[in-house]
């Protein structure tokens, strides 16, 4: 027998049937991501995670007979929908009473007791209200067939796609599961992943959530799985829909049934004799709630046993077995001592209220947002007006209310200003939008906006161009479009403050770097309105050259480029713009690469972080953690999920946690965002 023979024959022996093999495939990938996001407890490092990812991946796009939607490939999402479903729930899903007066939880009780009559004994569980999105998940003979939203609380919408991306949704039960199992839960946002979500829209431009609630809402309406696959959703279990095949006798045996079937729940929910239990717990979990990583604007109080739930029956909207205690959100009162309004680069005026300083939840407060000019009027609130302050996601200070009684009479409304407070001209309101805006292109902060965008590190990354000397060329005059950046020249640039001829040069090389970044870049670069990041990404893949966009109407950018008909519309006007096209003629001129790359070089020439593997933890103070992953992908670095001894380098920001202990304990070394940017630039 050859050596190859000897090879061949023991190949036969122990290959597997595809079918199998998937199966295998399926079943170990789940258990990873369970072991992962759900005990926190991972038992392989991340490339081994990764390369049974890609084996099942790689079989199930060869033999799409084996396809299967509660395959753990689903998890990141798929082709985006024209639309929402519509689904009628099996059984209704209702809401919650409730009260912010622990005397009225005390009477709660007494109604109970009275309802079900003397000598039934009985208990209550108290759980944490996680400020997110009920979601109601149907699972039949264990696979997870369906997810929706609560709508009416007869029929909602079909999310199945977007909550298959969600870590700690099973997408099969574990152990052996019954024919129907539906269990409700909050689908909601982790403070941090909140945090980080906002930041990007920030630099983007676009409009931050006001809190996780908001975010978390508005990620579940996504159409496109991918997207919401990247927000880092989570879920907890609160609840039972249509069960058939197994008893559930009471709240806490779901709760564990949830835990063997491979949920998460809740760590700080508690079982409690009585109602004096329960205050005294709710006192106690009102101390602990501020340090959660994800927001709770409550607890709801449950009676354990739902044969007695059963009795209680519900009114036309509540069950009478439970109620939802709320903590009052975190409010002060401070005059309105003045208006500010903001240009943004789009040109929306936005106007931000100036406060006297007060202090809410932990900091000082002296600015606050009022959203829009819409908001202001309907919540009729004015200059010299005492004002209610929350901390929405107790992150950012917005205006409540207004306290219109304690008036003097010398407030002045507030309304959009007559002229925009950058250039003068008045401004416009776009077709159906409540957002009052500058036109004028010129308007020097309009282009401020822009070209800090343009420039910025995800879009051109024009090394060495920070907001303060974008601020400076345009205030110069120097800088009028993005064009002009790269028009300019070392004796411009010598005029500027601080600027020697040395990081003039380094500018100007930063500059003409950028022109090589390719068509995705440069897509989010251009600030088109509707067109962000990741939309930009495809789009350029897509297209491959700007060419193949320029001239078309939106039907055509629907039809061959897969664009929603909104955003195929807000292209192609941008497009059709005179003074876009210019702009693109002049970026062309110069030497603006307007075509994608195929294969994905590493950037910035050499790839100086080759071979090396990174995790990332916490926050960091200047980029989020998808910039700084692009960045060292960039460099030609590998990110991963999980610290292993195959992990060359942890970066920890602030509150990194369980990464940052299991590094020290490895002896992986520990970069702050400083480290790591001196080992980007080498
Ligand atoms: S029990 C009949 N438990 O709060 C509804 N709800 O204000 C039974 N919520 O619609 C819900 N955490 O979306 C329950 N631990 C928890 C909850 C919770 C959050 C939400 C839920 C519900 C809303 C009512």
């Amino acid at each position: 027998m050859t050596i190859t023979d000897v090879g061949m024959a023991s190949d036969m022996t122990t290959q597997e049937d595809p079918r199998a093999e998937v199966e295998r495939l399926r079943r170990e990938v789940a258990r990873h991501d369970h072991l992962y996001y759900v005990l926190d407890r991972p038992e392989v490092p991340d490339s081994e995670y990764d390369r049974l990812f890609r084996r099942l991946r790689d079989l199930e796009a060869a033999h799409p007979d084996l396809a299967d939607p509660t395959s753990p490939t689903h998890r990141v999402g798929g082709r985006p929908l024209a639309a929402f479903r519509a689904v009628t729930h099996a059984r209704r899903m209702l809401s919650l009473d409730n009260t912010y007066d622990p005397g009225e939880v005390r009477e709660f009780d007494a109604r109970v007791r009275k309802l079900l009559g003397p000598g039934v004994a009985f208990g209550y569980f108290v759980d944490p209200k996680v400020d997110g999105v009920a979601c109601s998940l149907r699972y039949e003979r264990g696979a997870l067939v369906l997810a929706a939203t609560r709508g009416d609380g007869v029929a909602g919408d079909d999310i199945t796609a977007n909550v298959r991306t969600v870590r700690d949704v099973p997408l099969r039960l574990h152990g052996a599961a019954p024919e129907v199992f539906e269990v409700r839960g909050e689908v909601f946002l982790p403070r941090a992943t909140f945090a980080r979500i906002n930041e990007q829209r920030l630099r983007e431009g676009d409009e931050p959530f006001q809190n996780p609630r908001n975010a978390c809402a508005g990620t579940l309406k996504l159409l496109d799985s991918r997207l919401v696959a990247r927000r880092g959703l989570r879920f907890l279990p609160h609840g039972m829909g249509e069960v058939v095949g197994l008893e559930v006798p009471s709240y806490s045996a779901l709760l564990e049934r949830c835990r063997a079937f491979g949920f998460a729940t809740n760590p700080h929910g508690r079982a409690c004799r009585d109602i004096d239990e329960v205050l005294a717990y709710l006192a106690e979990f009102e101390q602990r709630r501020a340090g959660l990583p994800y927001e709770v604007d409550g607890a709801v109080i449950k009676v354990d046993d739902y044969a007695l739930v059963e009795r209680l029956g519900t009114t036309s909207h509540h069950p009478r077995g439970m109620i939802a205690y709320k903590y009052a959100a975190e409010q002060a009162t401070t005059r309105l001592a003045g208006l500010e309004v903001g240009v943004g680069k789009t040109g929306t005026l936005t106007p931000v209220a100036l406060l006297e300083p007060v202090r809410l939840a932990g900091t000082t407060v002296s600015r606050a947002s009022l959203h829009n000019y819409d908001e202001v009027q309907r919540k009729d609130i004015r200059v010299g007006d005492l004002v209610v302050v929350e901390k929405a996601g107790e992150i950012i200070p917005y205006v409540v209310r207004s306290l219109p009684e304690q008036r003097t009479g010398q407030e002045a409304p507030i309304t959009p200003p007559a002229a925009c407070p950058s250039c003068g001209t008045p401004p416009a309101r776009r077709d159906g939008e409540v957002a009052v805006f500058c036109p004028n292109r010129a308007c020097p902060d309009v282009v401020r906006g822009l070209v800090r965008y343009f420039a910025g590190r995800r879009a051109m990354d024009i090394e060495g161009l920070g907001e303060k000397l974008v601020d400076q060329l345009v205030e110069r005059g120097l800088v009028r479009s993005v064009a002009d950046l790269y028009r300019l020249t070392e004796a411009d640039l010598l005029g500027l403050e601080r600027m020697g001829k040395r990081s003039a040069q380094n500018l100007l090389a930063g500059v003409a770097a950028s022109k090589g970044r390719g068509l995705a870049r440069l897509l989010n670069a251009l600030s088109i309105p509707g067109l962000g990041e990741t939309t930009a990404r495809d789009l350029a893949d897509r297209a491959g050259d700007l060419a193949a966009l320029q001239g078309k109407d939106a039907p055509t950018l629907e039809a061959e480029l897969k664009l929603g008909p909104v955003l195929a519309r807000e292209v192609a006007a941008w497009l059709a713009d005179p003074e876009n096209q210019r702009s693109l003629e002049a970026l062309r001129a110069v030497g603006v690469d307007m075509t994608q790359p195929r294969a994905a070089a590493p950037a910035g020439g050499a790839a100086k972080l080759a071979g090396k593997t990174f995790v990332i933890t916490g926050t960091l103070p200047r980029r989020s953690r998808d910039e700084a992953q692009a960045a060292i992908e960039a460099a030609g670095g590998k990110v991963t999920g999980s610290v292993s001894r195959k992990t060359d380098y942890l970066v920890a920001g602030e509150k990194a946690g369980s990464k940052l202990t299991k590094a020290q304990e490895l002896g992986v070394p520990v970069l702050d965002e400083d480290a790591l940017d001196a080992l980007l630039q080498g």
